[in-house]
């Protein structure tokens, strides 16, 4: 039996209902039991200042711990004018900081993006690979899932219907699942 493994999953929407939500419910189910899943709140964090670090917001301070607790991170995110959500960049900067202190560092990492056109958040999900090797965040190399006409995965059960697409997802969980273990064993 697998030793359990606390997964933070950050979105890059913010809004209520959103296909980010929707892909991440799913993909919990299709992931190995092990890997148990809570969602990082990133909508109510003041955006990054450092001249706040004298007088740290609580959001900050939350996010912070709470990332700094988990096993591993799984990114679920659009792409907004072909990169990173500003909401998300935030988080990550936020987490980065003070230099030194990043929370993010040795995290095992895996991103998933998507699109309701035909891009699958090519440009976001390559853009938050340049950031996370340079927070030294070891991300699942493969399989790259881009995923689009996403609004029309998940079913109204949240299940996904397309059988090559749950394959496709299934096999990804597991291998995120390999990858965790293998990062924490180095
Ligand atoms: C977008 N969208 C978008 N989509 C895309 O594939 N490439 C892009 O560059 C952009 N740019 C963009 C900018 C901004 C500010 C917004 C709000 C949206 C569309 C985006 O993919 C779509 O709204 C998704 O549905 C957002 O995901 P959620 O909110 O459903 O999870």
């Amino acid at each position: 039996m697998s030793e359990t493994r606390k997964v933070g999953v950050l979105l890059g929407s913010l809004r209520k209902k959103s296909i980010s939500s929707s892909l991440s419910m799913a993909l919990q189910k299709l992931a190995p039991s092990h890997l148990k899943f809570s969602e990082v709140l990133i909508s109510d964090l003041p955006l990054y200042n450092s001249d706040q670090e004298d007088n740290l917001p609580a959001s900050w301070v939350r996010l912070r711990q709470e990332v700094a607790a988990y096993d591993a991170l799984l990114f679920i995110t659009p792409e907004y004018n072909r990169s990173i959500p500003g909401g998300l960049k935030n988080a990550i900067d936020i987490g980065s900081r003070p230099k030194g202190q990043s929370v993010f560092d040795g995290k095992p990492a895996a991103i998933i993006t998507f699109s309701p056109g035909n891009l699958g958040g090519f440009c976001a999900h390559h853009h938050l690979r340049d950031v996370f090797l340079n927070l030294n965040m070891p991300t699942l190399p493969a399989p790259e899932i881009y995923l689009n006409g996403a609004a029309k995965i998940v079913n109204d059960e949240g299940g996904i219907d397309n059988p090559d697409t749950k394959k496709l997802l299934d096999g990804v969980m597991h291998e995120f699942s390999k990858w965790i273990e293998l990062i924490k064993s180095r």
